[in-house]
């Protein structure tokens, strides 16, 4: 079966969309969905009586218990929703740092992460007095363990680090991160936002404490995304956004929270949003992610193996990426200028620093890379596209 054909933007044209890092095409029965949702039982949850609401909050629940199942979110995990996985970790920064972080602390993240695992543990940490210890990574992408184990003292409050790289698909070892940290009872954030949709991900056998992931980048809806974290850790973390049904009680001089998950989901949620996520779960579900994961390998291997054998092509981490993202560049034309000749070929892709400023600069990238990032609905065929559009721009010179 072709997968393309279930995607309606891709389904009429010829284009070669290799940007699913940045964002995933939606298959069709994703906006089936979130229109039958909208059609049929649009209203809100958790308020209304009238049985619109009690259906709509069946399906929102519904689909949290869906979230939970897809990344064996057992019970000793909660699943809150968030915006995406940048809300999820702006979220888990600010309420784990208010409940646990102390002056003097130390938060530890990878050089390699995407800013919005980075900025929110900076600045956080320059708020409260504390500490951001940042562990580079070697030739192979990967962070140094070595320095990570002398890092981790009674310091260390929390350890932040991406599952999968958006810059060049690098799979850190977060087994070996966990273990180590949790050796020193230290809890591990993982950013899953690059992970998710290609593997299969279980954070109890991983063991992780939280786990942030986007719907967007899971041929979901924007605007919906969740954390994934251990009650034993939420329950003694402070709200930080207030408002409607996040409450039990207010009055004017105090206000008792609404249990987990509802205290960390003020105002309306994006409940039409969580519909369609549950849905895009479902259906990676029914494509099976082992499955998935030996393609999109396979496809990511071709992908290395093609590029680098065209000439002027340079590869920064020389390696074959772990999970579909390969960051190169084709001197003397700047990222931009391949990406935009790319796209007058009809392969479109991103370029630039991609949100990961440290990385760049250290490995010296002011112009950073072009990136080309596969789907469950790429082929054979795209990756040819992209080579044929690069020896093209190569010839220009
Ligand atoms: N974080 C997304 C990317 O890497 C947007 O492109």
């Amino acid at each position: 079966m072709n997968l393309r054909q279930e995607f309606p933007l891709l389904a009429q044209t010829n284009l070669t969309y290799l940007d699913s890092a940045a964002t995933t095409q939606k298959p069709q029965t994703v906006l089936d969905e979130m229109d039958r949702a909208y059609r049929l039982c649009n209203a809100n949850v958790h308020r209304s009586p009238h049985s619109l609401g009690r259906e709509m909050t069946r399906r929102y629940e519904a689909a949290r218990a869906e979230v939970a199942a897809f990344f064996g979110a057992g019970e000793g995990y909660q699943v809150v929703f968030t915006s995406g996985a940048t809300d999820a970790l702006n979220l888990a920064a600010r309420s784990f740092l208010e409940g646990f972080g102390r002056p003097g602390q130390q938060v530890i993240v990878l050089l390699s992460e995407h800013h919005s695992n980075f900025v929110p543990w900076q600045q956080l940490c320059r708020r409260q007095g504390m500490a951001l210890r940042v562990i580079p990574a070697g030739e192979d992408g990967r962070p140094d363990l070595e320095q990570l184990g002398k890092a981790l003292t009674k310091k260390t409050c929390i350890v932040a680090a991406a599952h999968v790289t958006n810059t060049f698909g690098v799979e850190n070892p977060v087994e070996e991160i966990i273990r180590l940290a949790h050796a020193q009872g230290v809890p591990v954030l993982l950013d899953g936002a690059q992970a998710a949709a290609h593997q299969p991900v279980d954070v109890q056998a991983l063991g992780c404490d939280f786990y942030c992931v986007s719907s967007h980048k899971l041929y979901g809806p924007t605007g919906i995304g969740a954390l994934i974290a251990r009650k034993q850790w939420l329950e003694s973390m402070p709200p930080v956004a207030f408002g409607g049904e996040m409450v039990e009680r207010v009055a004017v001089e105090e206000t008792r929270f609404a249990p987990l998950p509802a205290r960390f989901e003020a105002g309306t949620p994006n409940f039409i949003g969580a519909v369609g996520f549950a849905r895009a779960l479902g259906w990676l579900e029914e494509q099976g992610m082992e499955q998935v994961a030996r393609r999109e390998q396979a496809l990511t291997r071709l992908l290395w193996e093609e590029v680098r054998r065209i000439p002027g092509v340079v590869l920064p981490l020389e390696r074959c990426p772990d999970a579909g993202i390969l960051s190169f560049l084709l001197p003397p034309f700047s990222p931009y200028d391949v990406a935009l000749l790319l796209d007058q070929q009809g392969v479109a892709l991103r370029e630039g620093l991609h949100c990961a400023h440290p990385l760049m600069q250290a490995m010296g990238l002011p112009q950073g890379t072009i990136r080309a990032s596969l789907g469950i609905y790429n082929s054979e065929e795209d990756i040819e596209r992209l080579c044929a559009a690069l020896r093209r721009i190569a010839s220009i010179l």
